[in-house]
């Protein structure tokens, strides 16, 4: 990674990451396997995760990662949790919530936590930048020749798990990405009619 005030290339064409780009998609977590990252892969995944526009240089966000006993480990609290909120299941769904971090080798949970400054960066902008780690993690780990997908799920919205990730008032998930080896391959999906998105504006 680049020392401080290191002299950065300046952009030049690159066209393996423009096709890279273009026939980009994620990898189903449900079909992900192999042994993951490594210590070393892991660690500089995050820190490319980690460069990503931050207006102000809050670094408004942090990482949660599950990796080996880990995943099943909080597989307790994913279980617990889902039965607190639906205690009518049968309790072979919460062997089924309680195994969600078994699906792929590593999840890396994105948790955005808002910083209070004197001269406040928006909360909606320390958002935006947390979703760009996702996304950039994401790009990352599938540079690195590993399968990747950005879930949130409902346990990115429960207040027990919250509480187990040690998430403050004004925190949020921003997604689990789960990272692995893909199992097969993904197929392009619908993408949406670009004339219906863009305008070029005009007084
Ligand atoms: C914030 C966020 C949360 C998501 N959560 C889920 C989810 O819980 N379940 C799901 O099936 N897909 C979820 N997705 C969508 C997938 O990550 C993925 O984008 C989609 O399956 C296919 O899109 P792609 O191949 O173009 O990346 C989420 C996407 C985003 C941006």
């Amino acid at each position: 990674m680049p020392e401080l005030d290191q002299v950065m290339p300046l952009p030049s064409k690159n066209e393996a990451v423009t096709e890279f780009l273009k026939m980009r998609r994620s990898n189903m977590a449900k079909m992900m396997g192999g042994a993951g990252p490594s210590e070393a892969e892991l660690s500089e995944l995050l820190s490319i995760a980690a460069r990503v526009p931050d207006h102000r240089k809050l670094a408004p966000w942090r990482f949660e990662i599950f990796a080996g006993q880990a995943r099943a480990d909080f597989g307790k609290h994913l279980g617990a949790a889902f039965m607190k909120n639906n205690p009518d299941m049968p309790q072979d769904r919460a062997i089924f919530e309680s195994a969600r971090f078994m699906r792929a080798p590593l999840v890396v949970g994105v948790i955005s936590s808002p910083v209070e400054c004197k001269r406040a960066t928006p909360i909606w902008e320390q958002q935006l930048s947390s979703g760009i780690v996702c996304y950039n993690l994401m790009i990352a780990a599938q540079a690195a020749g590993f399968g990747a997908q950005w879930l949130t799920e409902w346990y990115a919205y429960d207040k027990d798990i919250h509480a187990a990730l040690g998430m403050s008032d004004g925190d949020q998930v921003a997604g689990f990405v789960y990272i692995g080896e893909p199992q097969a391959p993904s197929l392009e999906r619908v993408r949406p009619n670009m004339a219906e998105k863009i305008n070029f504006w005009e007084q």
